[in-house]
């Protein structure tokens, strides 16, 4: 097998595409042939040295992929060779094979692509997690959602207009926004030219969003938590500009409003069987074309340099995938 190693985490020109002896799957484990595997914001950090998780060295990135099981270990009773599956496992998915413990795989339904299941899980689950759970969320409310055009923001968009709420989705570029709107989106603010509180007010009839979904943080959160209608529900996904912003408690008291964290890694290992009933949710509303996955472009498993280049670009659109 083939696999892109990290020895060194000092960034991604210290990856190389290596030969490595094909492993067996020990007790509760599964070989999969990676069929195609997703870039997610952790992948980016992960080569650096900057995620929470620190994997010991040498290690293979790649957190999120699908493929065909080639082989099962003892004790793995619900999947067999042939069967397609979609996992995430942290790393691993950068290469052309991987050993998974079982209790990571997803089976496939029938129709469902290598392509989206490599795309799916963590920014589905991460969403539906943040609305449905977390914000409680209902129809007829509106939802403001910022980056609005990458991978959870636009599964934001999709999971928000299939529970029946009204979408405003905030990005950076006019090409961003039309992807937006093509996604489902009600509405839509270039907040790089429009100034968001006056939009924001603008759309809402001076009312604010119910719930606000923000996975950049930075200069924008502040503006946004001013704008959040009376019993609001802020949801705090993460900090993809950069800087963690701080908040003036008092904003929360005036609007009677909510900051809710939100922390999907955590709830699928403490809350296992409301995560598997959300993935089987999710799994059915992709079956009935409700939710799909944006895929930005697909790439060669080779070529994962330059896909790290262009997702460090801030240009993706949706999800990245590499494909064997
Ligand atoms: N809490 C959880 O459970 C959970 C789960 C998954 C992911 N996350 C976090 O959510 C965040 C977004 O993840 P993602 O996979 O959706 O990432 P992504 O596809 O790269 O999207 C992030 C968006 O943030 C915006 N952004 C603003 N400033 C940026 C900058 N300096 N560099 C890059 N993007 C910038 C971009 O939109 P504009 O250009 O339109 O501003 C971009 O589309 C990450 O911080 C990730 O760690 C949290």
């Amino acid at each position: 097998m083939h696999a892109w190693l990290c020895t060194n985490p000092t960034g991604v020109d210290a990856l190389a595409w290596t030969e490595l002896p094909t492993p067996a799957p020990k007790a509760g484990e599964v070989l999969i042939a990676i069929k195609a595997a997703s870039l997610n914001f952790p992948d980016l950090l992960i080569v650096q040295n900057k995620y929470q998780m620190k994997p010991p060295l040498p290690f293979v990135p790649g957190s999120e992929y699908a493929g065909v099981v080639e082989a099962v270990g003892e004790g793995v009773t619900h999947l067999r060779p042939g069967q397609s599956v979609a996992c995430l496992t942290g790393t691993g998915g950068f290469g052309t094979h991987a050993v998974a413990p079982a209790a990571l795989c997803m089976p496939l339904p029938e129709g469902f692509s290598h392509v989206d299941a490599a795309a799916f899980i963590m920014i589905y689950a991460t969403s539906h997690h943040a609305l449905v759970d977390r914000a409680q969320l209902k129809a007829g409310e509106t939802v403001l959602v910022l980056g609005a055009a990458g991978g959870v923001g636009t599964a934001a968009i999709q999971i928000a207009k299939k529970m029946g709420a009204r979408v405003i989705a905030a990005a950076s570029t006019e090409e961003k926004c039309k992807l937006c709107v093509s996604v489902g989106a009600d509405a839509v603010i270039n907040y790089t030219e429009e100034n968001l509180r006056e939009a924001i007010k603008s759309l809402t009839d001076g009312k604010g969003p119910d719930v606000i979904y923000d996975p950049v943080g930075g200069d924008f959160t502040e503006p946004a938590f001013r704008s959040i209608a009376w019993r609001g529900r802020y949801l705090v996904v993460g900090f993809a500009s950069g800087p963690i912003p701080a908040l003036p408690l008092n904003l929360a008291l005036l609007k009677g409003a909510s900051i809710v964290g939100v922390f999907w890694g955590e709830f699928s290992k403490r809350e296992r069987q409301a995560n598997a009933a959300m993935m089987a949710e999710l799994a059915a509303w992709y079956g009935e074309g409700a939710i799909k996955p944006v895929i930005d472009r697909t790439m060669p498993m080779a070529q994962l340099p330059a896909a790290y280049a262009h997702m460090g670009s801030r240009s993706v659109m949706g999800k990245l995938v590499m494909v064997n």
